[in-house]
């Protein structure tokens, strides 16, 4: 059992007290990283006091305390699962070969761009978020936000790690590229389009926690099956951190939907936007663009690259233990592809779509959030469903990149998709109205805006009127 200290400068579990050059390494980072924080976290409430979930350990009661911390001493540290002893290689042409604890050369490059890739969205994603506590709707809100923040942030030192232990130079290199690298900025972007893309307003922050951190769930959790045993144990204990993201995206969308359903009532039938509520087919439209926009990030569904990362056991496949053949060698994926206009099938060999299969998972854990949101809806009296868009649909990434199709998968031209694209993405008249609901934040405890529900439940048995955050000059 490895001991936790927290009394160092960087809070870790994994002995960085023995290895000096690489405690150096980092706590030459740290003030890059801080200054990163001041300049690109959120904006506004650096002296705030938050309602905080820290991790301090990896053991059940100690990944989760909770205590009041001004988010720039939050204690970001390094933190691992425990290695699990035998561990062999679950999967690829190493199938059954004890893991590896430093990187094979081989595999080095790849390794790195892995990790570079999987650690600049962490970063990315708190830059995107940045402005959003100046218009958020509760205490409770604001406090949901500055957590999943915050755990962006330790997820970033949970890839900067990786790369100063195992990467030498190249690797600090890169984790110095990570802090410099800014969302939607021309000259120097995030690596991946969704973390390009403004999420500057709260009906996109929970778009983006409930597809865009699921994404990340299923990147970490086909790092998690790694062979490269470091890589899996941190994405391991990331997984943990990760559900909390999804959570606040799952209740937020529903709350939304609670609350716009109970306008629908007042309004009698007519348009709730005179009451202040967000329509549910503007809730569809945003729907759509955050989970293509996700879809992309899974990569093409036809990839050399993700047949030699599984082949080389540095990427699984989501839970590969529910798998029979760990090795893919034999059967084949059936695709849709587009071929003169027309959809057709196409048989390509397993590994070169594993892509495809993690996004099946993807898919399938999307449409279990939004079957809840339904029933929301339906509960409530309100005759609407919401839908995931065909995968064809405002493709950029992939087979689909240069087909145009409807949210139902049906071709069109170019021309007509550019014609009808504000009937199913939101419009700059949408993203206005949304804004315009959220010009004030909500700073008093217990109160909620007009356009959202409140809770079911407060965050940690607290009530919803409690003070999540303590205002600084309040
Ligand atoms: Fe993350
Ligand atoms: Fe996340």
């Amino acid at each position: 059992m490895s001991t936790v200290r927290t009394d160092d400068t960087i809070p870790n579990n994994v002995d960085l007290a023995s290895d000096k050059r690489l405690q150096r390494a980092l706590e030459q980072w740290q003030p890059s990283f801080l200054s990163w924080w001041r300049e690109m976290g959120p904006h506004g409430f650096q002296a705030d006091e938050v309602f905080l979930r820290t991790a301090v350990s990896v053991e059940p009661d100690g990944w989760a305390h909770f205590d009041y911390v001004k988010m720039p001493d939050y204690r970001w540290g390094i933190f691992l699962t425990e290695p699990v002893a035998g561990r062999t290689i679950g999967f690829g042409d190493d199938l059954g070969k004890p893991v590896w604890q430093q990187v094979p050369g081989e595999h080095r490059n790849t390794l790195r761009r892995l990790i570079v890739t999987q650690g600049d969205t962490e970063p990315a994603s708190v830059e995107q978020q940045r402005l959003l506590g100046l218009t958020c709707p509760s205490l409770y809100d604001l406090r949901n936000l500055f957590q999943v923040n915050v755990e962006e942030g330790r997820h970033l030192w949970a890839m900067v790690y990786l790369l100063h232990s195992h990467f030498g130079r190249d690797g600090r290199e890169e984790a110095e590229a990570l802090l410099t690298r800014r969302s939607g900025d021309p000259d120097r972007p995030r690596i991946l389009g969704a973390f390009n893309q403004p999420c500057d307003d709260w009906l996109s922050f929970f778009m983006f926690t409930f597809f865009t951190d699921r994404d990340g769930k299923y990147q970490l959790l086909a790092l998690a099956e790694s062979g490269f045993d470091p890589l899996a144990r941190t994405t391991r204990f990331m997984l943990t951190e990760e559900a909390h993201h999804m959570f606040v995206g799952e209740t937020g969308v529903g709350r939304i939907l609670q609350r716009t359903a109970e306008l629908m009532k007042l309004a009698k039938g007519e348009d709730v936007r005179p009451l202040g509520g967000i329509d549910l087919p503007l809730v569809q439209r945003a729907l759509n663009l955050w989970y293509s926009l996700s879809l992309d990030l899974f990569g093409g569904e036809i990839s050399s690259n993700a047949a030699s990362f599984f082949a080389s056991g540095l990427k699984g496949r989501a839970k590969e233990e529910s798998f029979a053949d760990h090795r893919a060698l034999e059967g084949s994926y059936a695709l849709e592809t587009v071929k003169e206009g027309r959809v057709a099938r196409e048989e390509v060999p397993l590994r070169n779509a594993m892509n495809e299969v993690l996004r099946d998972a993807y898919v399938e854990d999307c449409q279990r959030g939004v079957d809840k949101w339904n029933r929301i809806l339906a509960e409530a009296g309100v005759a609407f469903t919401l839908v995931l868009p065909h995968r064809r649909f405002h493709r950029h990434i992939g087979l689909y990149a240069d087909v145009s199709a409807d949210p139902r998968g049906e071709l069109l031209s170019r021309e007509e998709f550019e014609r009808r694209k504000e009937e199913w993405l939101p419009s700059e008249a949408d993203r206005a109205y949304v804004r315009s609901l959220m010009t004030q934040p909500v700073y008093a405890p217990g109160e909620m805006a007009n356009w959202i529900a409140p809770p079911r439940q407060g965050i940690k048995g607290r009530p919803a009127d409690f003070v999540y955050v303590r205002r600084a000059e309040a």
